[in-house]
């Protein structure tokens, strides 16, 4: 994504390359990490559109950003990860036919069981967090090709780098723990993330993809937005230690907000927070030595895109975007 940004100057949060006329969809940008990544990305002067599987709480996500960001151009569409059918409607109702950036951000995690699932059978973390952002991708691979140089943002977790996959039981039918199947998840949209890193290349597309990672990000450390997000004082004191090793919301978008801006991050990168992965400005980190086997990748792929019931060869594509 081409932006006003000087190449030597050093990356300020605070002051972010101006991104006029740049499209980028947020998923689950109604709420959390993703609400302050839309809202950053207004303020550096994006075009905005919030994925959103409830159109209330994305109104009111807009109106938040427009009363605090002048002349922001937010939209909002409607988008639930967890029902496969609804995804080529909602990206048919994007508008322009061309998107900069996407950041895969919205998320769903259960703390405890029973196993639950989506609307088409898969366990309800796996289906929405990877399999609906991966069939997503195919129906925006048109639109992203579009874009002088479009991008994916994978949104990833600090939870799943001591993890590893189960390809025999992807969707945890035979095990299921809902803290473990979360960090699954999470980490096969990382790989999936730097999977599409490998194909786009290969195959000279324009299209770049990054992993990014936003740390710990507490509602409790971050600032109101009311009626999106509202704090107590008594929460705010309270979350207060915390902040020694973790962060609010508003800067765990920075990681996906930099990899959305910055020319310099480069495809096939992963970044997170400067301190301990945890906090902080967002570095580029080593790639995570799991995510580094490819072969994993390609089996997960494969297997994911049979679940879709979706051509592995998608991004070869063909299919204009009209
Ligand atoms: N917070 C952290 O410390 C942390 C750490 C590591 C990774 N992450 C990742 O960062 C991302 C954002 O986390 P967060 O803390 O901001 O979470 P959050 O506050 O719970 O927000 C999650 C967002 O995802 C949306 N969502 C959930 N299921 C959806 C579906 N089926 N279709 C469309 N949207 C859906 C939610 O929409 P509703 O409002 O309708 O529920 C909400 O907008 C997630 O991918 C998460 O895994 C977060």
């Amino acid at each position: 994504m081409k932006s006003t940004a000087p190449r030597n100057r050093p990356w300020d949060v605070r002051d972010l390359p101006r991104a006029e006329g740049k499209n980028v969809l947020v998923t689950g940008g109604n709420a959390g990490i993703g609400y302050f990544v839309a809202e950053q990305l207004a303020g550096a002067g994006a075009v905005v559109t919030l994925g959103s599987r409830d159109p209330a709480k994305a109104e009111a996500a807009a109106g938040s950003i427009r009363a605090r960001v002048p002349g922001a151009e937010v939209r909002h569409v409607r988008l639930d990860l967890a029902d496969l059918s609804s995804l080529e409607h909602a990206v048919g109702s994007l508008g322009p036919c061309r998107l900069d950036a996407v950041v895969h951000n919205a998320g769903v995690a259960l703390d405890d069981p029973p196993r639950r699932e989506t609307e088409d059978g898969h366990e309800l973390m796996f289906g929405t967090n990877h399999l609906g952002h991966l069939a997503l991708t195919r129906w925006l691979a048109p639109l992203l090709t579009q874009a002088p140089a479009g991008r994916i943002v994978t949104v990833g977790s600090f939870a799943a780098k001591s993890e590893r996959l189960d390809l025999d039981d992807l969707q945890s039918r035979e095990d299921y723990v809902p803290k473990r199947a979360y960090a699954r998840s999470k980490l096969a949209q990382m790989y999936v993330g730097l999977e599409l890193a490998r194909r786009l290349g290969a195959l000279g597309s324009p299209v770049s993809s990054v992993v990014v990672h936003p740390g710990g990000a507490l509602d409790s450390l971050t600032p109101a937005r009311p009626p999106v997000h509202r704090r107590t004082s008594g929460e705010r004191l309270r979350g207060l230690p915390a902040a020694l090793v973790l962060q609010g919301k508003h800067a765990g978008a920075w990681p996906a907000v930099r990899a959305v801006l910055d020319p310099r991050v480069r495809t096939g990168e992963l970044w997170g927070p400067r301190a301990f992965g945890l906090r902080g400005r967002p570095h580029r980190e080593a790639v995570w030595s799991q995510l580094t086997d490819t072969a994993v990748a390609s089996q997960l792929w494969s297997a994911s895109c049979e679940l879709l019931d979706i051509d592995p060869e998608f991004l070869r594509g063909g299919r204009a975007c009209s």
